[in-house]
């Protein structure tokens, strides 16, 4: 059976599938590379292939139960401000983590309130993986907005590692932090 990722509410924001229609928001937001630097796998500039791109890997990793990968839009004029997903090991114990708010919202508290929502529900008792035993997400050395968004939201910081910055040149130096279900 092939499950679909859930919507999740917070009390400002609706989590759900990224859509097409989601595309020209989608384009426009991660084009700026004050963002797009920060994510390993987001290459610049950000095209409209990247998005085609990026929603077939996302409804492929949704319908093989290995991602839940979510658009962040908020309540109250239904704007689409930013992304946040997991994706799964083989065994769907452990999972990787990224997420990223637009900047002009950057300080609103959105990316706690996203990031909390998702890890809480994914050590839920209504999550589809039961079995996940751990959460893992690496912070690029410097940015410091992410490294104190993991702190609120329970996160440890473990170590720091050599990661390859895929969608950029070159291998970058990140704090790697941890969550273990509780
Ligand atoms: C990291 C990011 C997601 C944070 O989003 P956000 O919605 O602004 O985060 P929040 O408002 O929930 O929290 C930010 C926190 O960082 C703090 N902060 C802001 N600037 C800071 C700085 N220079 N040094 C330390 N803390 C800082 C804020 O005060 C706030 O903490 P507080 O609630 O204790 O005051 C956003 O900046 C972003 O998308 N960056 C680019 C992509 C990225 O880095 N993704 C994460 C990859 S691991």
């Amino acid at each position: 059976m092939v499950r679909i990722t859930s919507k999740l509410n917070t009390s400002r924001l609706s989590l759900r599938p990224l859509a097409s229609e989601d595309f020209p928001s989608l384009i426009e937001l991660l084009s700026d590379f004050e963002v797009s630097r920060a994510l390993r796998q987001v290459p610049h500039p950000y095209t409209q292939q990247d998005a085609e791109d990026f929603l077939r890997i996302t409804i492929e990793g949704r319908e093989a139960n290995a991602l839940d990968d979510y658009a962040i839009t908020r309540h109250h004029d239904g704007s689409f401000i930013g992304g946040i997903g997991l994706r799964y090991n083989d065994e769907r114990t452990r999972a990787d983590f990224g997420y990223w708010i637009a900047r002009k919202h950057w300080g609103c508290g959105y990316a706690t309130e996203a990031v909390r929502a998702v890890i809480d529900f994914a050590f839920s008792e209504r999550a589809r993986h039961k079995e996940l035993e751990h959460v893992e997400a690496h912070v690029h050395v410097g940015n410091e907005r992410s490294r104190r968004v993991l702190t609120k939201c329970g996160f440890t910081e473990t170590a720091i590692e050599t990661i390859d910055a895929c969608g950029h040149d070159g291998n970058r130096q990140a704090h790697k932090y941890e969550r273990w279900r509780a």
